[in-house]
This record gives structure tokens, sequence and C-alpha cells, in this order.
């Protein structure tokens, strides 16, 4: 039985053909995947196929029946309901609001909140989730507001489920709790369509995988058949031996100390430097301080105590503007909230942080800002149509390489990146991975938070593990290995490298 037939789907921006002629066949109760290359029509199709966009051409069937849909309540109708990449909860309501938005509980216009709390608590504890119905979204972590989303997608009981990358946000905990939700919705009879970069994720969850490129259809797969060589492959069009590969290069003085840097109840006695040229990973589980670690270093939240020094100079940074002024940039884990400046152009995106070295008497030189654009996009491969197009109208991991060279336009020495590769497809993965690469060839000193382990050992010449607020783990990079790094993450061992300056 087809759940979901799509024939010669286009659908055209301004510049831009985002699907060329798209067909494909979704099976009843398969967990089918949708992979490709960032910009490759993934999100737009299904938009069209959630009601958010009308199609340009072409045909879509669903249970067999030709539809069009104008809205999205016209998809939901039809049983489709979409867990969107880009996070669309409204920051004030509660979770249970949130949830139950379209459908509340109650008559004439009053809510019935017990009835509205008691469902959403249900639908919380059928996933094994631990969030309370009552909070207001504003107050949960990225990865909460992720799985409110899916909950808010599975109160429909839809036939259909779309995931546009649900993993991004979330960590190893809870896409374990997601597998298993996939799992149970796979055994109800219900049809999901998968979008992720993380093909362990494809290979693990998925009956069959649909590769697109450049907004065509590439070819359809059954995972059995195919493994992650060839499915990069297809999604690339190109042979992937030329991707990433470490290289050694010497490193230099230390350039950046932080000691014994403390926040109360969340981080304590935190010492680590960074030398010239290096490429530090911090990995460690959810909650464990990290990000505060790194939030701490920018002057984003304040520490109690301890010291952060740069070139053996004491530096006092209390707001991000100092960090950057003493040479720091930072790239955000909160992409859509904290990352980018919607609205704004990819050009304006990218020089907000440098205004005063392009401006003169506070008149931005356009020539400075172009060169800079182009200085700082050249070999990123960025996708867009023109400088002047707002950045929310950008792929999700063109956008996140826009974040990125705005860090890099600060003319920092010392980068601190969380996540930085999320959303980001493998092969533009791999182009960041040279372009860090290359940074730290040329001196510039680079922290890596990430929650993929994979990403920590290919790119990191040292890593150190933090397990509630401490360090646990200072492995270089021929000692590592997943299960080390996991065991110091969950407080089963300490490992410090002989011989490694932490
Ligand atoms: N609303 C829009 N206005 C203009 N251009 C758009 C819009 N939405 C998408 N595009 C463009 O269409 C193309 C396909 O984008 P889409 O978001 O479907 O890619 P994707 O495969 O989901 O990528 P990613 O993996 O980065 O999320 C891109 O070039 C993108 O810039
Ligand atoms: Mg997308």
């Amino acid at each position: 039985m087809v759940a979901v037939e799509a024939k010669g789907i286009c659908k055209s921006f301004p510049g831009v053909k985002a699907l060329d002629g798209v067909s494909l066949t979704i099976d009843k109760g398969e967990v089918h995947a949708i992979v490709g290359e960032n910009g490759a029509g993934k999100s737009t199709l299904m938009k069209i196929l959630g009601g958010l966009y009308d199609m340009d051409s072409g045909k879509l069937l669903i249970d067999g029946k030709q539809r069009e849909f104008k809205s999205i309540s016209d998809s939901l109708a039809a049983g489709i309901s979409v867990i969107y990449q880009e996070l669309n909860l409204m920051p004030a309501l509660t979770v249970a609001e949130n949830i139950f938005v379209s459908d509340l509980p109650g008559t004439a216009g009053t809510v019935n909140y017990r009835e509205l709390n008691r469902r959403t608590k249900e639908l919380i504890d059928s996933m094994g989730l631990d969030i309370k119905p009552t909070s207001p979204v504003d107050l949960l972590s990225v990865s909460e507001r992720q799985m409110v989303e899916i909950l808010k997608a599975l109160s429909h009981n839809s036939e259909i489920i779309i995931m546009d990358e649900p993993t991004a946000a979330l960590n190893n905990r809870e896409v374990d709790t997601l597998y298993e939700i996939i799992r149970k919705l796979k055994a109800d009879g219900k049809t999901i369509l998968y979008i992720s970069h993380r093909l362990r994720e494809v290979f693990d969850l998925c009956d069959r995988a649909t590769v697109l490129r450049d907004g065509q259809y590439i070819g359809t797969k059954a995972i059995s058949d195919i493994d992650e060589r060839q499915l990069v492959e297809m999604m690339v069009g190109r042979d992937i031996s030329q991707l990433y590969k470490y290289t050694e290069h010497a490193l230099g003085e230390k350039l950046f100390e932080v000691e014994g840097l403390t926040k109360k109840g969340v981080f304590s006695n935190i010492s680590f430097s960074l030398r010239a040229g290096e490429v530090v990973g911090i990995a460690g589980l959810m909650g464990c301080g990290r990000e505060e670690i790194a939030q701490s270093i920018y002057g984003i939240l304040h520490h109690n105590s301890g010291t952060i020094k740069i070139d053996g100079q004491e530096v006092s940074i209390k707001r991000p503007v100092d960090a950057i002024n003493n040479g720091i940039g930072f790239v955000t884990e909160d992409r859509k909230d904290s990352g980018i400046f919607a609205l704004m152009t990819v050009r304006e995106n990218l020089t907000i942080n440098v205004l005063r070295l392009i401006s003169k008497f506070r008149i931005i030189s356009d020539k400075k800002e172009q060169k800079l654009l182009e200085e700082y996009t050249k070999g990123m491969n960025m996708k867009y149509s023109d400088e002047m197009q707002r950045i929310m109208f950008l792929s999700g991991g063109n956008q996140q390489k826009f974040v990125l060279a705005r860090a890099m336009a600060t003319g920092c020495k010392v980068l601190i990146l969380c996540e930085p590769t999320r959303g980001i497809d493998v092969g533009a993965k791999a182009e960041i991975y040279q372009l860090l690469s290359g940074l730290s060839e040329k001196g510039y000193a680079v922290l890596v938070l990430s929650s993929e382990l994979p990403e920590i050992m290919s790119i990191c010449y040292r890593t150190l593990v933090i397990f509630q607020g401490e360090i646990t783990g200072n492995i270089l990079r021929d000692e590592m290995d997943e299960n080390l790094i996991m065991r110091c993450a969950t407080g089963n061992e300490t490992f410090f490298s002989k011989g490694a300056a932490i």
C-alpha cells in the first residue's frame, strides 16, 4: 500500500528552483528517510506536504487520493503532521498550550485547563519524558523544546508523521527516547518520513532512503541494500574519498588559559589551556555544564571565580563585547534564537559584529562590507541567491555556515564553537572541518563543544571530558576512543593522557 505519492513536484523561489520535478513513493508503515545536502529541497518538499507551501506544479496523492493542500489544517485533516526543522513554539505559552494550541479542550471560549494539563501529562508520560505540562516554553532547554515539538505532532494521532531533523537539538538520551517513539509508531502501522544529516540514524531507523540533490530526485534505495559510503556518494554526487582527513601540524605557545573557573552549582575549578593551532574538543552529556563553561568564558553567563588569560595576560570578560574585543569568537548552539538575525540580509548577518571595522563616522562602507562577505564566504561553498537575501530563507545548513563565518569575521584568535555542524550535511561538514583545520594551521586556537563523538574524534587534537561540572578526562588524539570518552562522561572513569598539558 502506498501512503504518499508525489509526481513531478516543482517549486521555485526567486532565484532558485528548490524542487525540480520530484517524484517519489512512500509505502504505508515504513520509516522512509529523505536525505541530501543542505539546500537539496528536503524541507521544501515537507512544507508542501504539510500545507505550508503551494507547489508550482505536480501532483500529490495521499492514500491514492489526489490532494492539494491550501493550509496546515488541510494537511492535518488528511492525516499528516509535521515536526518542522525550525522550532515553531510560542515561548510565552505553556507546554500544554503549545501542544494542543489548535485543539484546546473547553467550551464557549473558555479553556478547561485541568483537562488540558491532564491530556498533556498523559502524552508526556506515554513517551516516558520528564517535562511539566505547565512550564512556559521559554524556560525549557532547546532539547526539551524539540521534544515538545515532537509531542505536538504526535498529539494529532496522524497516520503520516514527518520529522525534519528531529534530533538536531537532542542529547543522546533523548535521541534514544525518539528511537523508541519511532519504533512504537511503526509498530502501530504509522508511516514516517525522516530527515536527518546523521546517517547513523538513517541506518538505525529507516527501511528505505530517498536522495534529493539540488532539487532533483536522485533515487530510492532499501537501507539493507546500501552502505553509508554509497548513500553519501548519491547525496554529494562525487567520490567521497576526498572528504576530510586530519593532518598533524606543530602547535605554538599557550594562547588561551582558564584557571579555576567556577560557577556555583554548575561547574567548579575548571582549568585548561589552548595552544595556538590547537583544536580541543569538550565532550560530556547534556547537563554536564559544558555549555555554561563556554558561555561564561564568552561573558553570556557570569561566573563566581576564576581567571581567563589571553597571551598570558589576564582579561576581564563581563559581557560578550569584552570577549570579542579580546579576540574570542563564539558560535552558539541555538541558531534560531540567538544565532541569526532572521529578518536581516545575509550580508548584514555576517558583518553585524564588526560594523566598527567597516564604517567611518557611523557610515558603513558598502565596498568593505561586500569584501568581507566575499572573503569569508569563499571556500565555504555557501548557497544564497544574492547578498541582500534575508537569511531566514536560506536552508538550515547554509544559515549555520553564516553563523560560523560571522564569528571568524570578528578577527578573533580563539574560537569557541558550540555544536558547529548541527544540521550541516556530510559534504559541508567536511568543508567546515577543512576550514577549521586551515584556521588551526594559521594559529587559531579552537574549542569545539560537540555531542557528536565522531565529530570530536575526527577534528580534535585533544579532548576534555566534563562530568557534573568537573573535568574527568584530558585525552590526546592517539588515545581517544568513543568508549573511553563515554566512560569519563558518565563519571565511571577519569583519564588524563600522560604528558598532555591540560
Ligand atoms: N521561503 C523561501 N524563500 C526563498 N528561498 C527558499 C525558501 N525556502 C527555501 N528556499 C531555498 O530553496 C532551496 C531548498 O531549501 P530547503 O530548505 O528545502 O533545503 P534542505 O534540503 O531542507 O536543506 P537543509 O539540509 O540545509 O535543511 C535552498 O536553496 C533555499 O535557500
Ligand atoms: Mg531543511
